[in-house]
C-alpha cells in the first residue's frame, strides 16, 4: 500500500489492542482478553484515524512503499490505546487543601459540605473567577492529564449552580477543547449542590425553567456544545424526584444521562439511571443488588471512582459484583478539589488494588468501556480500523507496567499521541 501517512509506530513489543467485536463497550470474560499484538505495528493516516494495526512483519511489507511524517521506532516499548478519564471536575478556582486537612482530622465529606464548605467553597470562588483565570487553569489541568495518558476526558461545570457561572464554565470547556488536542465530552451539571439559601424545589425550578431553556437556545443557535447532564444525588443534595425531572429535561433536549448516584446513601439511583436509559452513572459505593441487575439489564455503564473512596475513606464501589453481574464497568479520575488527581494510571492501580479488578479489567474500564460511558466509543477507546489514532507509547517490555507502577509516568509514557500527532 502506498500512500502518504502521519504516523507510523513500528516494532512495539506489544501492542494492547482491547478486541471490542464491533461492540461498543466489553464485559466480564472480554475485559480479560484485550487482544494483544507481540511485535506489533500501527499506522494513522493525514485524517488522524488508523489505517492498520498488526503485526510487524505483515504492515511493513504492506507499506513498504509508503511515506509517513513520523515514524516512531518502539522497539522494546508497548503502544496502548490512549486512555479515557470519565468523570471529572477540571473547571474551578480556589483548592481546598485546608479541608483534606480536616478531613484527616475526622470530618466527613458531609460535615464539611454542610458547614459550608466543600462544593459551596468552590462555587464562591468559581463564581468570581474571571473566564481567563478559570481557561488558564483547566488548560493546565488537561495538560497535566494528557500527560498521565488521557486522550478523551469528560469535563463537568456545577461550580456556579447559576446560569451565568455554568454557562461561563461550559463555555471555558469548550474553548480548551478547541485550544488542545486532547478530546473532550462535556456535562452539564447545574444540579451539583443546592445554592446557599435555596430549597431543593426552587433549585430544581431554577435548572428546570431558566438553566436548561438558555443552554437549549445556545445548543440550538450552535454557539455552545454540551454532550451529558449530570446531577449530583444524593441526601441533603437532590432527592431521587428531582433528579428525575431534570434529568428527564436534559435526555428531551438531546444530552446524554450521565450522574452521581449512590454515593454516600443507597437512593436507587441505579434504577433511575436504567429507567432513564442513561449513558452513566458514577460513584455506586452503596448500589444495591437490584440496582445492580438494573444497570446490567439497561446497559448503563457504571463509571468508578478510586480515587473518591479512598480519600474519603469509603466503602469500595463493588466492583467484583458488578463485574459478574455483567454490569459494563468504567472508571474515572473524578478530578476535582476534594480528589486531586489527574492520573488515570494511578487510578487503574487503586481499582486493582482497592477494588480487587486484575490489570486487563482496569485497562478495559480505562479505554473502550470510558469511552462507552460517554457515548464515543464508535471512535475512541481502542487500537481499530478507523477509530482515532490516540494511543501510548510506554517505556517498559510489557503493557501491565502502566498500572503496576506507583507514579512517575513522565519517565514511563515516552509518547502520548492523539490523532496520530505526538502531544
Ligand atoms: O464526584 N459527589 C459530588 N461531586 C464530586 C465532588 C465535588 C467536590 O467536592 O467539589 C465527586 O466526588
Ligand atoms: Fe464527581
Amino acid at each position: 500500500m502506498s500512500g502518504n501517512y502521519r504516523l507510523l509506530v513500528k516494532n512495539a513489543q506489544q501492542v494492547v489492542l482491547i478486541c471490542s467485536d464491533g461492540e461498543k463497550f466489553i464485559t466480564k470474560h472480554g475485559m480479560q482478553n484485550l487482544c494483544v499484538i507481540e511485535n506489533g505495528s500501527v499506522v494513522i493516516g493525514r485524517d488522524g484515524l488508523i489505517k492498520a494495526v498488526g503485526p510487524a512483519e505483515t504492515i511493513g511489507a504492506q507499506y513498504s512503499g509508503s511515506s509517513f511524517d513520523n515514524v516512531i521506532d518502539a522497539a522494546g516499548m508497548c503502544v496502548l490505546p490512549g486512555l479515557v478519564d470519565a468523570h471529572t471536575h477540571p473547571v474551578w478556582a480556589g483548592d481546598r487543601v485546608h479541608e483534606f486537612a480536616m478531613k484527616l482530622a475526622g470530618a466527613t465529606y458531609m460535615d464539611v459540605h454542610r458547614a459550608g464548605g466543600g462544593i459551596h467553597f468552590t462555587v464562591e470562588h468559581t463564581r468570581a473567577a474571571g473566564s481567563s483565570a478559570l481557561l488558564a487553569s483547566l488548560r493546565g489541568r488537561l495538560a497535566r492529564m494528557q500527560r498521565a495518558g488521557t486522550t478523551l476526558v469528560e469535563c463537568k461545570s456545577g461550580y456556579g449552580l447559576e446560569l451565568q457561572t455554568e454557562i461561563k464554565m461550559l463555555e471555558v470547556i469548550e474553548e480548551a477543547g478547541r485550544a488542545l488536542p486532547i478530546n473532550i465530552s462535556s456535562t452539564y451539571c447545574g444540579a451539583h449542590a443546592v445554592p446557599k439559601g435555596k430549597t431543593v424545589a426552587e433549585a430544581t425550578e431554577d435548572i428546570l425553567q431558566v438553566q436548561l431553556p438558555r443552554l437549549k437556545e445556545r445548543m440550538s443557535a450552535g454557539t455552545l456544545s454540551v454532550d451529558n447532564i449530570d446531577v449530583f444525588c444524593e441526601e441533603g443534595v437532590f432527592d431521587l424526584r428531582s433528579t428525575r425531572s431534570i434529568l428527564q429535561a436534559g435526555k428531551d433536549m438531546g444530552l446524554n444521562i450521565n450522574f452521581h448516584g449512590d454515593e454516600l446513601h443507597p437512593m436507587n439511583s441505579a434504577q433511575l439511571g436504567a429507567e432513564l436509559g442513561a449513558s452513566a452513572i458514577s460513584h455506586l459505593e452503596e448500589v444495591t443488588d437490584e440496582g445492580i441487575a438494573a444497570m446490567a439489564t439497561a446497559r448503563t455503564a457504571a463509571v468508578l471512582l478510586p480515587t473518591t473512596a479512598y480519600i474519603l475513606r469509603l466503602p469500595q464501589p463493588r466492583a467484583r459484583d458488578m463485574l459478574e453481574a455483567g454490569v459494563i464497568v468504567a472508571l474515572g479520575s473524578d478530578f476535582n478539589p476534594n480528589a486531586y488527581c489527574c492520573s488515570m494510571p494511578i487510578v487503574m492501580h487503586l481499582a486493582c488494588v482497592n477494588m480487587k479488578m486484575s490489570m486487563p479489567e482496569a485497562l478495559a474500564a480505562a479505554t473502550i468501556n470510558a469511552a462507552y460511558a460517554l457515548r464515543r466509543s464508535d471512535t475512541h477507546g481502542s487500537l481499530e480500523v478507523n477509530k482515532h489514532g490516540d494511543l501510548l507509547v510506554l517505556n517498559a517490555a510489557r503493557w501491565e507496567h502502566l498500572i503496576y507502577q506507583l507514579g512517575g509516568h513522565q519517565e514511563l509514557i515516552r509518547y502520548v499521541v492523539i490523532k496520530g500527532n505526538v502531544v
